[in-house]
């Protein structure tokens, strides 16, 4: 990306058409949509439309636009509320709260509150990953203080991404209240909204739930944690216009915001079905102090429009992620066996070895150490309450070191992964002895910890901190640079909130996260071929931000597989199938209890980046070869399921079974997977499925995967060839009478 230079006298370098009017617009387009961005006669720079694909932006404007009206505005309901692109408070806007409060909330130097945004000259930004890159910057009337609303296009998705940079340049520093990355008046036509968001906690993340948004009221979901920020909501959203939305049909826009840390998203109805939309870093617990001369880049929200219910909403997300955002979308994910539940913090070489041998006997790609294999002495991290910050090999479970371990990985032609939580301290380590300063803590408190009674958060916002954790890893990488995986975890919130070293607290929420951020950074310069797992206790962290450095997250602790059709459903509405790893664990389920049979677990698993987490040692003769079995069809439908796109076909809510397949890129297969919940009163009753994303021409051979040995088909049209248009409309037969937890994995093949 080229950089450009603030200037106030903004050359005009991209498409700005004066309507009639004598209003000056700029109509942004994607496959589908079209966004329409005005600057009206008082220079405010509205978004008088944002929906489905329009050929003229100009006769949208002009039902937006009154010329009769002597003051010459822009206005959505009988020419009074502006449908501001990004709002601020205390604008003379006349009316409603919609534009009154605003996203952006800033105590300027001299101790006014308020803040008139005056638009200047739209510029474009020469983005080569982009369809266009625009800038809409805006100056205040009295202040030094500059706002660039920045809105980003695709040709390939109708997601586009939007944030602002907020420049001080007034003579001291302003206080920052609200600094959202997205505040727009929707001039969205319905009086009926539905709010569709994911919440949960620890073991049962990314559970769908859906409220009403009534007038006059205000949908807001958040999270203030500061770290596991996606565990009890995700930052990401549905909002069905104009009556309930379905998975085919219904006017739906969706939202994600691209952040690690505290943050806020909110929904506003007003008396005249307006909505407000506010999307951002939360910084309620303390104003942003923006130093003069300084710039501060909020994190970047991306919005989706569909006319086609939720399941584009969710193809259009994924496709932008994969293409657009994680670093390497595009790839397919090898098949991981990670350590945690086969031996949790008790295992030596030889046991790796074991489990190294295991994984290569059943055809698995990567192995991963998880916890357990650093921290020296009387630190060593043998249980959950010593060592984390001095990332030096235990040696006495390891005395040949990590680089022992990816050599023998290698022999068996296996890559390698290391489990690393580099946010996070215990006190019994020998660099808390050397920093205890460096533990967040408010200067005057005494240290709160948390798991294992001594573990704590450093503080990212010392670049003391950023440096040494820095290091840390990238000698980890000199010293074994086999190591092609990190599983990133982060166990921990904020208990300690503060910094030792910094003088200003308020801004801990939003810096440390920046601390982080560049810590990754430097990390994927130096490396850029690591995979990354984001991982904090399961699904604290599955969001945008993370995924911007990352590769994949770890849904959750839970990997009950009746629970994992949930979380991943959910998880799926916003993320990737190639982003999500879903590990076959042993059974009584460690979590839960529950007893499902090892197919219905490789089912479930390879819906999404298949691993297993497991001790292969200890796996029957039969399991280890159905095992391989299912491994090998892994690999065989992995493109379709890692970069295909989705359609959610039966919800697990409400229903006794759940479905949903993935179709290619490029139509040549599709893959089905249904699963049973439990045995309703309907048991043996499952109506066909009617297929999603299909040809309709075309013709499709169907075949079943996984199954076990001497077991019947789960439909009786396996082996036919049938044509898309009555998959998709009359379905495809099928059975799940096997038990509680039957389940059936349909391969269809298009004929050439
Ligand atoms: C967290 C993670 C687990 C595992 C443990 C190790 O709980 O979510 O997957 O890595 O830490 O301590």
């Amino acid at each position: 990306m080229k950089k450009y230079y603030l200037s106030f006298a903004a050359v005009l370098l991209g498409a700005v058409h004066v309507s009639g009017a004598g209003i000056s617009h700029v109509h942004l387009t994607t496959p589908s949509m079209s966004i329409v961005f005005a600057r009206d006669a008082e220079g405010t720079w509205l978004m008088p439309y944002y929906g489905a694909r329009v050929k003229n932006a100009e006769d949208v404007l002009s039902l937006r636009f009154n010329p009769k009206r002597a003051d010459g505005r822009i206005g959505v309901v009988a020419g009074q509320v502006k449908p501001a692109s990004y709002s601020v408070y205390g604008s003379r806007e006349i009316g409603i709260d919609v534009n009154k409060y605003g996203g952006l909330c800033v105590k300027h130097a001299d101790g006014v509150m308020s803040s008139e945004m005056i638009g200047l000259q739209p510029e474009w930004v020469e983005d080569k990953q982009a369809q266009s890159h625009l800038v809409l910057p805006m100056k205040d009337e009295v202040y030094p203080f500059v706002v660039r609303q920045h809105v980003r296009t695709f040709a390939d998705t109708d997601a586009i991404e939007t944030w602002v940079e907020i420049s001080n340049y007034e003579r001291g520093a302003v206080e920052l209240y609200r600094m959202d990355s997205a505040a727009i008046v929707f001039p969205l036509l319905g009086t009926d909204f539905r709010f569709l968001s994911l919440t949960g906690q620890w073991g049962c993340e990314s559970q769908v739930s859906e409220t009403s948004l009534e007038r006059g009221q205000t949908v807001a979901i958040s999270s203030r944690n500061g770290i596991r920020n996606a565990w009890f909501a995700n930052p990401a959203f549905m909002l069905s216009v104009g009556g309930e939305a379905t998975e085919r049909t219904g006017r739906v826009l969706g939202g994600v915001l691209c952040w690690s840390g505290a943050w806020g998203i909110s929904a506003q109805r007003d008396y005249a079905d307006l909505l407000e939309l506010r999307m951002g870093a939360d910084n309620s617990n303390g104003a942003y102090k923006l130093a003069p001369g300084k710039t501060l880049v909020t994190p970047k929200a991306v919005l989706v429009w569909s006319e086609s219910g939720k399941g584009k909403v969710s193809r259009e997300l994924h496709r932008w992620a994969r293409n657009h955002r994680m670093p390497h979308g595009r790839e397919l994910r090898d098949i991981v066996l990670n350590s945690w539940e086969g031996a949790y913090f008790d295992f030596d070489e030889a046991r790796l070895e074991g489990m190294m041998d295991g994984l290569k006997e059943m055809g698995g790609e990567m192995f991963v150490v998880d916890d357990g294999w650093f921290g020296n002495g009387r630190y060593a991290r043998d249980n959950d309450r010593n060592g984390l910050g001095d990332w030096t090999v235990n040696t006495n479970k390891l005395p040949r070191g990590i680089r022992h371990l990816t050599d023998e990985a290698k022999k068996r032609s296996l890559k390698f992964g290391l489990w690393v939580e580099p946010e996070m301290i215990n006190v019994t380590s020998e660099l808390y002895e050397r920093h205890p300063e460096w533990a967040m803590k408010g200067r005057t408190r005494s240290l709160g910890t948390g798991r294992g009674g001594t573990q704590c958060v450093l503080d990212l916002t010392n670049p003391a901190v950023v440096d040494d954790v820095s290091a840390q890893l990238s000698k980890i990488l000199k010293d074994a640079p086999d190591i092609v995986y990190f599983k990133w975890d982060a166990n921990a919130n904020f208990f300690n909130v503060g910094s030792q070293t910094s003088k200003c607290d308020s801004n801990i929420y939003f810096d440390y996260t920046l601390g982080l951020y560049e810590i990754l950074s430097r990390l994927r310069k130096e490396r850029p071929d690591l995979v990354i797992q984001g991982c904090s206790s399961g699904g604290g962290r599955i969001e945008y931000g993370f995924l911007g450095y990352a590769d994949e997250f770890w849904p959750s602790d839970d990997s009950d597989a009746r629970e994992r059709v949930f979380i991943q459903w959910g998880s799926n509405f916003f993320y990737p199938a190639s982003a999500a790893a879903g590990h076959v664990t042993v059974v009584p389920n460690h979590q839960t209890k529950r007893v499902t049979p090892l197919k219905y677990r490789f089912d479930v698993a390879m819906s999404v980046r298949l691993g297993l987490e497991l001790d292969p040692k200890k796996m029957s003769p039969e399991d280890l070869a159905f095992a391989k079995e299912c491994i090998g069809a892994y690999k065989r439908i992995r493109p379709t399921v890692q970069q295909g796109e989705l359609y959610r076909l039966v919800s697990p809510y409400g229903n006794t079974y759940a479905s949903l397949m993935y179709v290619a890129a490029d139509g040549s297969e599709a893959v089905v997977f249904l699963w049973g919940l439990n045995r309703g009163p309907k048991k043996d009753f499952v109506p066909p499925l009617r297929l999603d994303g299909l040809e309709g021409d075309a013709k499709y051979s169907i075949g079943e995967i996984n199954l076990a040995k001497g077991s019947k088909t789960h439909s009786d049209a396996v082996g036919a060839v049938v044509r898309g248009d009555a998959l998709m409309n009359g379905g495809l037969p099928v059975y799940l009478d096997a038990g509680d937890y039957d389940s059936a994995v349909f391969v269809l093949r298009k004929i050439k």
